[in-house]
């Protein structure tokens, strides 16, 4: 297999392995985040509004579908899928990493499929390994518009994905030079840097908050692991090393309300990681987010049909304005400025976090 193939077979292994297997991490944290009931909300369920400004775009709900796919045959009908779902209700949307089609063009049109769709947010996606490779800014900046050009874009996110990297067979470990082309690449491009389920940590917050990122998506510990996706992929294969190591870092990461609860102080924040519901899309906003990012969880409608897809994320939404309803939200301010009850582990976890001084 060339380059290109083993990306393709990659993305396809991905979408097979997280629709058929649990790659769940242990402990999903949104469940130690309670919202307070409120016996009498005094207002009209019909009258509450959900929607919100961010990146200079208004959503009709605080949910953006993360980028998960494109870059193999299938991927197409996936994200055609999920792209009607988006623009039928006004939400945003991600793709997956663009590699394989900035690598292969007959491809692109597995991600251009989104520009058929009005979606008031289009996320295009390139991996901080793919920048380390380019090794000049001319070369990522080329990359940087060919992927925002592809699918329309309004920003584009970089996806930190190096638990990923270090676990996989094929992975990419070297991660010098990220740090310095997201900060120059910053000044000419609307960026998201995007974790892939291991978190933000306090630190690198900081550091990105001298650059002129647009924003975060935390892409924390809760949800979907890379390292139980790797664990599958490597057992599929008999490499033992890489079973263990899949097996080892499986829970590794922040949790995705700590990294949002921290990173909402500096950045417009999308908090995506082990959201399930729109009871964690309430709870994602309470704790400080701007936004909740929802990957694995519309990806088997995503698979199924448009019509699995549209029935999943108005589920979604409904217990959205149900969460909305019992705290006396009256939108998505008055949402934000609720003080959900926060338990152990993700208590400790906050703690240490702002023990290192914000
Ligand atoms: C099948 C699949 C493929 C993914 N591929 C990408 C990718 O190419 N680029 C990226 O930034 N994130 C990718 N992700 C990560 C998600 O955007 C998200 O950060 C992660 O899955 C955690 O969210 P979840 O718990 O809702 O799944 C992928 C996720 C899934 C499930």
């Amino acid at each position: 297999m060339n380059n290109a193939e083993m990306t393709e077979k990659r993305k396809s292994d991905h979408v097979e392995i997280c629709s058929t297997k649990d790659v769940s991490s242990r402990w999903n944290f949104w469940d130690d985040i309670h919202l307070v009931h409120t016996a009498t909300p005094e207002l009209d369920f019909d009258r509450i509004s959900t929607e919100l400004r961010i990146f200079g775009k208004t959503l009709a709900f605080p949910i953006v579908i993360a980028g998960m796919t494109g870059g193999y045959q299938s991927g197409e009908r996936i994200n055609m899928n999920l792209a009607k779902a988006a623009s039928d209700n006004q939400i945003g949307m991600g793709v997956g990493s663009q590699r394989a089609a900035l690598e292969n063009p007959a491809l692109a049109r597995t991600f251009a499929v989104l520009k058929e769709y009005d979606i008031p947010l289009k996320i295009a996606n390139i991996g901080a390994p793919q920048l380390v490779e380019a090794g000049n800014y001319r070369k990522a900046s080329d990359m940087l518009n060919d992927a925002m050009e592809m699918i329309d874009a309004d920003l584009i996110a970089i996806h930190l994905n190096y638990l990923q990297e270090a676990v996989q067979p094929e992975g990419e470990k070297n991660a010098k030079g990220v740090m310095a082309m997201v900060r120059d690449l910053a000044t000419d491009f609307p960026l998201l840097v995007k974790e892939t389920g291991a978190g933000l940590s306090l630190a690198l917050i900081k550091t990105l908050s001298k650059m002129k990122i647009k924003g975060v998506d935390v892409g924390g510990l809760s949800g979907t692991s890379f390292s139980a996706v790797e664990f599958y992929r490597a057992q599929e294969v008999g490499d033992h090393l890489r079973a263990r190591l899949g097996r080892t870092f499986w829970n590794w990461g922040i949790p995705t309300p700590v990294s949002a609860a921290v990173a909402s102080l500096y950045f417009p924040t999308i908090a995506t990681g082990g959201i399930r519901s729109g009871l964690d899309v309430a709870k994602a906003i309470a704790i400080g987010a701007t936004c909740a990012g929802i990957a694995n969880r519309m990806l088997l409608p995503a698979l199924e049909s448009a019509d699995a897809t549209e029935s999943e994320l108005k589920s979604i939404i409904e217990e959205l304005m149900v969460s909305m309803f019992l705290t006396g939200s009256e939108n998505v301010k008055s949402l934000s400025n609720h003080s959900p009850l926060v338990l152990s582990p993700t208590k400790d976890w906050l703690e240490h976090i702002m023990g290192e001084g914000i």
